[in-house]
């Protein structure tokens, strides 16, 4: 059996176990989905955000990419958080990265990736240059790299606030709360490092007035 037909395998077996457990299981999510959270992680096939938080299908609504980067140019992000503050209402945006992030490693090296990655990365390195200072104290190579997740999170959790979606639904709703994560790959815990609720004050230059 190749590998891709193991999938097709696992698929069915995991089907049946649903039904087993649950007859009503897939009727009931096919008529509706009603999630509470949207989450925007990394791509890495380490961090499945279903899995990690022990959450069924349903219940989060997932958008990823490499190094979980919130960048306002990026259509397919500003989609997905569109849909889910504006029609799917979520509670709270979760931005979760995780240490030992290689987009976040690459980002810190001088190496040229072609086009379309330096283009991405690029990103990244313009986070770093905002911490420069507090980034370059730190002498060990992993543990700046983990910081600079850290603070990649908090970055983009930032990004969010200065969107108009965001801040119209602040604004009218008071919601969504805002939260910025940290994965470990090495022990399975997730952190939380930076939060936004509903209307924080955010840096005057990125306000709406007229929403
Ligand atoms: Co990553």
């Amino acid at each position: 059996m190749t590998s891709y037909e193991k999938l097709l395998l696992k698929n069915k077996n995991w089907a049946k176990e649903e039904i087993d457990n649950d007859p009503e299981f897939f009727k009931r999510l096919s008529a509706l989905q009603t999630p509470e959270f949207l989450w925007i992680g990394c791509s890495d096939s380490r961090v499945p955000a279903d899995k990690i938080t022990g959450t069924q299908p349903g219940e989060i609504f997932v958008h990823r990419n490499i190094a979980n980067m919130v960048i306002h140019t990026d259509v397919n992000l500003l989609s997905v958080l569109d849909f889910a503050v504006n029609h799917l209402k979520v509670k709270h945006v979760i931005v979760c990265g995780h240490y030992g992030c290689g987009g976040i490693k690459a980002a810190m090296t001088n190496h040229d990736y072609k086009y379309v990655l330096n283009m991405w990365l690029r990103n990244i390195k313009d986070v770093y240059r905002l911490y420069r200072e507090e980034l370059s104290a730190i002498a060990n190579e992993e543990l700046r790299a983990d910081r600079l997740v850290e603070l990649n999170v908090k970055e983009q959790v930032m990004h969010l606030a200065k969107t108009s979606i965001i801040q119209r639904a602040w604004l009218n709703e008071k919601r969504p709360h805002l939260h910025g994560w940290v994965y470990g790959l090495k022990d399975g815990i997730i952190h939380p490092v930076f939060e936004m609720n509903a209307g924080t004050p955010i840096d005057p230059l990125y306000e709406y007035d007229d929403l």
